[in-house]
């Protein structure tokens, strides 16, 4: 295969070298972004003056037609190329000639593939975020739906205080709304575009830097030539936020799977997410949820193998970074499915709420309503701690729980119990009275839900940039 290359080399590449330099078994992803930026490009080139009107009409027409012929199958990518710019340009020149060569004026591929990259890292971005949208979404239609389904609270899980499944769910929608945002800040800070940048040190062709950015969405053109070219950040950036997205994702899962075993039961997996065993005929594995927290690891991998890639890396380009590819798309692709996957499970899942109610009665989690009980009839909320430690103690030696007593029984501990302390450590009284801001009593969550239902409607990062409502919010 030419290469872009030839003509200061006497020798041949060493096939084996070749093969290790070749990125076209996964840069092929970009050809869609390969052809967008070379016809920003041409434009802008003739714009300038670069080249004759004409010359960009028949480049934009012949590059509009490479993509039409490999989108419908009629042309295959030619993987003895050494990259898809390889390919984009022997095409090209194959179909018009002379006209062909001069597309590549002012441009490298160093700044072409920093370009192409940022365009499809820029559409995962928005995708990314678009299915956690989805995924908040259906997290918020269960909190509504379960506003008074009691559950335990777990520290150290162990049942702790009494909450319900909509403020369990709550803490979950906060994490995701929090893995969003981080998109959203992504995007902007890497909205910005390399083209122009050349190899290194920009050209000296007079091009319009602006308007290649503005033809292509950018929010301007990168400043400095040589970070234009070389800076991964922006990967990184993302790789960190798509690992704290499956960090959620994952401990989310490791509680489903719990929730789902046959201990807790406290919910039930769709059997359109669960597999069965082949040996074991009682099994239903929540193996979706195993699979999601398992792909947690190879998505960190993408970190800190990017991070490891750069760290050593002086200006400007080096070839290293070509290493930023696969790994970048394979923590795309696994969050993608994670995400769908998922939100599907979830979306169908099935709560046991009795069985939640009688975990969140029997251990105690209404211990800590006994003693403020107690607290509130004057007893210093110390004693209140050890009066309800005792009764705990005497419970667990009875086989039994605290509003299973009798009046007598808890008057031998404290003469402050009366009969309005049954009321008191019910789940619907531990949990309707914390009313703190935050909390999962009712009015709290209330606000919360609001709050939520007001976030979501605003819509997706990428509805909002449709309907220019970005560029509106940040110049305000
Ligand atoms: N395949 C290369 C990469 O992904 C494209 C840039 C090549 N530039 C160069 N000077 N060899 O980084």
């Amino acid at each position: 295969m030419a290469q872009l290359w030839g003509g200061r080399f006497t020798g041949e590449t060493a096939a084996a070298a070749y093969e290790f330099n070749a990125s076209i078994g996964f840069d092929r992803r970009l050809f869609h972004q390969d052809i967008q930026g070379s016809i920003a490009h041409a434009r802008m080139l003739a714009a300038r003056g670069i080249i004759e009107p004409e010359e960009r009409d028949v480049m934009i027409r012949a590059l509009g037609e490479i993509l039409e012929d490999v989108d419908r199958g009629r042309l295959s990518i030619d993987e003895s190329c050494e990259d898809i710019h390889s390919f984009v340009e022997a095409e090209l020149v194959n179909r018009i000639q002379d006209t062909g060569k001069k597309l590549h004026t002012g441009r490298s591929r160093n700044d072409q593939v920093a370009l192409d990259m940022r365009l499809y890292t820029r559409e995962r971005v928005l995708e990314t975020e678009g299915q956690l949208a989805e995924l908040l979404s259906v997290i918020l239609g269960a909190m509504e739906e379960n506003l008074e389904t009691y559950m335990p609270g777990f520290t150290h899980l162990q049942k702790a205080q009494p909450v319900t499944l909509a403020h369990h769910y709550g803490a979950y929608f906060e994490m995701f709304r929090r893995d969003r945002l981080r998109l959203g800040d992504i995007y902007r800070r890497m909205n910005y575009c390399p083209l122009g940048a050349g190899a290194l040190a920009g050209t000296t062709f007079p091009l319009d830097r602006e308007y290649t950015a503005s033809l292509l969405g950018f929010d301007g053109p990168a400043v400095n030539s040589m970070d234009a070219v070389s800076d991964r950040d922006y990967l990184i950036e993302l790789l960190a936020a798509l690992s704290t997205v499956m960090m959620h994702l994952s401990r989310f899962c490791e509680e489903i799977i719990l929730w789902n075993s046959n201990e807790y039961q406290f919910v039930e997996i769709d059997d359109a997410y669960a597999t069965g065993s082949s040996i074991m005929p009682q099994k239903k594995n929540p193996d979706i949820a195993e699979l999601v927290r398992g792909k947690t690891g190879r998505v960190y991998g993408a970190l800190v193998s990017l991070l490891t890639t750069m760290k050593g890396l002086p200006l400007a380009y080096n070839k290293d970074m070509q290493e930023d590819k696969e790994v970048a798309f394979d923590a795309m692709d696994t969050v993608g499915d994670c995400l769908a996957l998922f939100t599907g499970m979830l979306r169908t899942m099935k709560f046991r709420k009795d069985r939640m109610a009688a975990s969140a009665r029997n251990g105690f989690a209404n211990a800590t309503d006994a003693a403020d009980y107690l607290a509130a009839k004057g007893v210093p909320f110390r004693d209140a701690h050890a009066v309800v430690g005792r009764l705990v103690l005497y419970c667990i030696e009875k086989g039994t729980s605290i509003d299973e007593l009798s009046l007598e029984e808890l008057q031998g501990l404290s003469d402050k119990f009366e009969a309005d302390i049954y009321e008191a450590v019910s789940l619907k009284a531990c949990v309707e009275k914390r009313l703190t801001l935050g909390a999962p009593g009712p009015e709290a969550m209330k606000q919360a839900l609001a709050g939520y239902r007001a976030y979501l409607a605003e819509g997706t990062l990428a509805e909002r940039i449709a309907e220019g409502q970005e560029e509106a919010d940040r110049e305000r």
